[in-house]
């Protein structure tokens, strides 16, 4: 029995590409699933590296992506009913296909584009059963990026400290949430995380101290763990799997578990 009483809905989001928000909602999942902790990841980006990543090569995928619950206008596909298994019993996904662009360009136009997950999580008790509910979103603030945040309580955002224009771009996503509290006013931002880190590397002005108050300066959270750039990360990608199995003994398999441990200590105090 879990010890939370409704899933923790959870935003991996940036508007930027190549910040880690895969690999860090791959990780993060493998961490709480290893714990006992049941997890449902959704794909909401139609590049579907998540899915590629997490999907049994076995798994017919036939009316069990998101976007065929999304297009099922009768409302008769339950989530719960099409999640598709991975390498871990406690993780399910919901994958996602390039189809979705079509279903993107063709919904942009409807004043409800932006309500279609959050609708298909309400109506779904079954999903109770589930501690934590990630989604994973494309780069860019488009549909499937408003229907991840309508449908969420928290957002983490990634962000690799020597990515200047993904600092550029910190502005408009919190001007997205901000827009998006509106009309769900369970959102709140977590905490941004710090990907991809490597102290030796470019800009050397972006020392820790200095990131920590440039947050701070913006009131916005970090969280105390950092993940730092770790080649055995980006191998873990190449092997289909979390780098919590294919390098256990890793750097970024410590970092991970560490976020993981930081995150549920998060929840055991605002929870
Ligand atoms: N800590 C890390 N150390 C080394 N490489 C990393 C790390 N985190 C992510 N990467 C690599 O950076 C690249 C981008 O990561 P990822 O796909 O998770 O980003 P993303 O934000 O999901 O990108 P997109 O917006 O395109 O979906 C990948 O090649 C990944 O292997
Ligand atoms: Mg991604």
């Amino acid at each position: 029995m879990s010890y939370l009483e409704k899933p923790i809905f959870i935003t991996l989001g940036n508007r930027k590409g190549g910040v880690g928000k895969t690999t860090s909602v791959i990780n993060l999942a493998s961490y709480l699933a290893e714990v006992g902790k049941k997890i449902l990841i959704i794909d909401t980006d139609p590049q579907a590296n998540c899915s590629s990543i997490l999907l049994r090569h076995s798994e017919d995928l036939t009316g069990r992506s998101l976007i065929d619950a999304l297009e099922d206008s009768s409302g008769a596909t339950l989530l719960s009913a099409i999640v598709c298994d991975t390498y871990h019993p406690r993780i399910h996904i919901i994958p996602n296909t390039t189809r979705c662009m079509l279903w993107e360009r063709k919904i942009a136009q409807h004043s409800d584009a932006v309500m279609g997950i959050k609708r298909l999580v309400e109506r779904d008790k079954a999903l109770n059963n589930y501690d934590f509910i990630f989604f994973d979103t494309p780069p860019n603030l488009g549909v499937m990026m408003n229907n991840a945040l309508m449908a969420s309580d928290y957002v983490i955002i990634p962000i690799p400290p020597s990515d200047q224009f993904a600092l550029d771009g910190l502005a408009a996503y919190l001007n997205l949430i901000g827009s998006i509290r509106k009309h769900n006013n369970t959102l709140q931002l977590l905490a941004v995380l710090i990907t991809k880190y490597d102290p030796s590397w470019g800009n050397s002005a972006w020392n820790l101290t200095q990131i920590k108050k440039y947050f701070s300066q913006k009131g916005i959270s970090l969280f105390n763990t950092h993940i730092h750039s770790c080649a055995e990360i980006d191998m873990a990608h190449v092997e289909r799997k979390p780098v919590l199995e294919s390098a256990p003994k890793s750097s970024g398999a410590a970092e991970y578990s560490a976020l993981g441990m930081e995150l549920l200590e998060i929840f055991k105090v605002i929870r």
